[in-house]
């Protein structure tokens, strides 16, 4: 904690009423995750004094689904307001000089911009974040006397016809000296359109009480976007994902398309990695140098090594693979699947909680779960492991140079030895000795002169 280290109040208690959901707004999800948590996350790179979030509406949903221990959770029973928001965290704060409040509506404000707020707040000011928009519809809009000075901030709905052609906007990110805090919120009237009591209010009291009231006005109007609407979550979200592709391409990350790529959590790559279109990364996904990455791609939880291949529309969760593989298209790995180097794997092949061992093959219409997969194993088209006899999982076991014909169930528990062969179409119960040619299978016959059943003439 720095020496000057602010209050933070982020205020989420609101319903959302224009969001039409019964989810609280402020856990709608931006880029996978839900708003108040990048606010959070800006507010904790702050260092500050103390962290409160003021939440309300859903009730303990709020707490539940963030839950984060350093938080002070301050619940505002009735919502009257985002004045009445702040008087709610008021008694919990410390006695650190500047309180900075947050938005939990307002997710992509940088902890840059939220410093420089502070630091404008410095001297017992009150600093508020504003904005100029082409289309300021739905702010409050900042009004400024002769001089230029800033005297108060009016919401649309109070706004005169002339005060709603005003451009400049508040955020609603706001730093206030903490010590005049609770003489302020004190005198807040519920006097208008809304009948709430505006924290935007506390403007024009600071400005009578001869406190000086600056305007820190950003250039970003992407970061101060507010969300009121699934319109506004839309836009914020293109932003969001803008931004992730123009990192991308700045590392140098070959990008088919920048618009069509979503990332919902991190994704780290090496160089010369290519990314076709409409793939969407989930959680911490790894991709090593050289990897590519085809077109219509679900990646989750994955790392991805050197110069493997990822062919279009495959579907990964929790995997490892190792360099130089080649996975799809139409691949589906889900979580526990270890892939060692040079594996290739083909379309329409499912594998979960399985390893495979290098340059092993399994190209067509698979399902391999719970197994052990040797390296140089080849598995013929529409291989099954049964692994689940109802109750329980069982493992299979394919050692090394193993070859496995088409067709072939391999009901589990069972093991294959190191190079042996399983004749296509077998159903494998029992152990497969190492070095032989194992199979299950009716011998084949022919009906002489069968003839086919034919309907009868009318
Ligand atoms: C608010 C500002 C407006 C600003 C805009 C920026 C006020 C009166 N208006 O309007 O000047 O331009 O943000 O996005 O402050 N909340 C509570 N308790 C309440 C009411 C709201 O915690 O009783 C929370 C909401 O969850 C939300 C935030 O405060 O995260 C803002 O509330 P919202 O209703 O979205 O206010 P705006 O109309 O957007
Ligand atoms: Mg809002």
């Amino acid at each position: 904690m720095s020496v000057h280290a602010p209050n933070v109040v982020i205020l989420a208690a609101g319903k959302g009423t224009r969001m039409h959901s019964d989810l609280p707004k402020v856990l709608h999800p931006l880029a996978g995750r839900p708003l108040l948590l990048h606010v959070l996350e800006t507010a904790w790179a702050l260092e500050p004094s103390c962290c409160c979030v003021v939440y309300g509406f859903g009730g303990e949903k709020v707490p539940q689904a963030i839950g984060d221990g350093r938080v002070i959770w301050v619940r505002q029973g009735e919502q009257k307001g985002t004045g009445h928001a702040l008087m709610q965290a008021q008694p919990h704060l410390t006695t650190a000089p500047v309180t900075l409040v947050l938005l939990g509506d307002v997710p992509l404000v940088s902890a840059r911009t939220c410093h420089n707020v502070i630091h404008h707040a410095s001297n017992g000011h009150v600093a508020i974040l504003t904005v100029e928009l082409d289309d300021p519809t739905g702010y409050g809009r900042i009004l400024r006397a002769f001089g230029g000075e800033v005297c108060g901030i009016v919401e649309e709905r109070d706004a005169t016809p002339e005060q709603r052609t005003i451009r400049e906007v508040n955020t609603g990110i706001m730093a206030l000296p903490t010590a005049r805090l609770a003489g302020w919120l004190d005198r807040l009237q519920p006097n208008n359109a809304q009948g709430e009591y505006y924290l935007t209010d506390v403007v024009a009291m600071a400005k009578a009480d001869g406190v000086r009231v600056m305007a820190v006005q950003t250039q970003h109007a992407s970061e101060v976007l507010g969300v009121n609407s699934k319109a506004d979550l839309a836009r914020v979200e293109r932003l969001y994902q803008k931004r992730v592709a123009e990192s991308l391409l700045r590392q140098g990350v070959t990008l088919a398309d920048p618009a069509r790529l979503d990332v919902r959590g991190t994704l780290r790559c090496g160089r010369d990695v290519m990314i076709d279109i409409n793939c969407l990364f989930e959680g911490e996904v790894e991709l090593e140098d050289g990897v590519q990455v085809g077109a219509h791609c679900v990646i989750r939880n994955t790392r991805i090594g050197p110069g493997t291949i990822i062919q279009p529309h495959s579907h990964l969760d929790g995997v490892q693979i190792g360099q130089g593989a080649v996975i799809g298209p139409y691949a589906r790995l889900r979580p526990g699947t270890v892939l060692d180097s040079q594996v290739h794997i083909g379309n329409f092949v499912e594998i979960k909680n399985s390893t495979v061992g290098v340059g092993s093959k399994i190209n067509h219409l698979s399902y391999i779960g719970d197994a052990t997969v040797g390296s140089q194993v080849n598995i013929g088209a529409g291989t099954i492991t049964c692994n689940y006899d109802g109750a329980q999982k069982h493992r299979t076991v394919i050692e090394d140079y193993a070859f496995i014909g088409s067709d072939t169930q391999l009901v589990a528990p069972v093991t294959v030895g190191e190079g042996a062969t399983i004749g296509a179409g077998s159903t494998i119960t029992r152990d497969a000795p190492a070095g032989e040619l194992t199979l299950s299978r009716c011998k084949q016959l022919t009906i002489l002169g069968w003839k086919r059943p034919r309907k009868k003439d009318h």
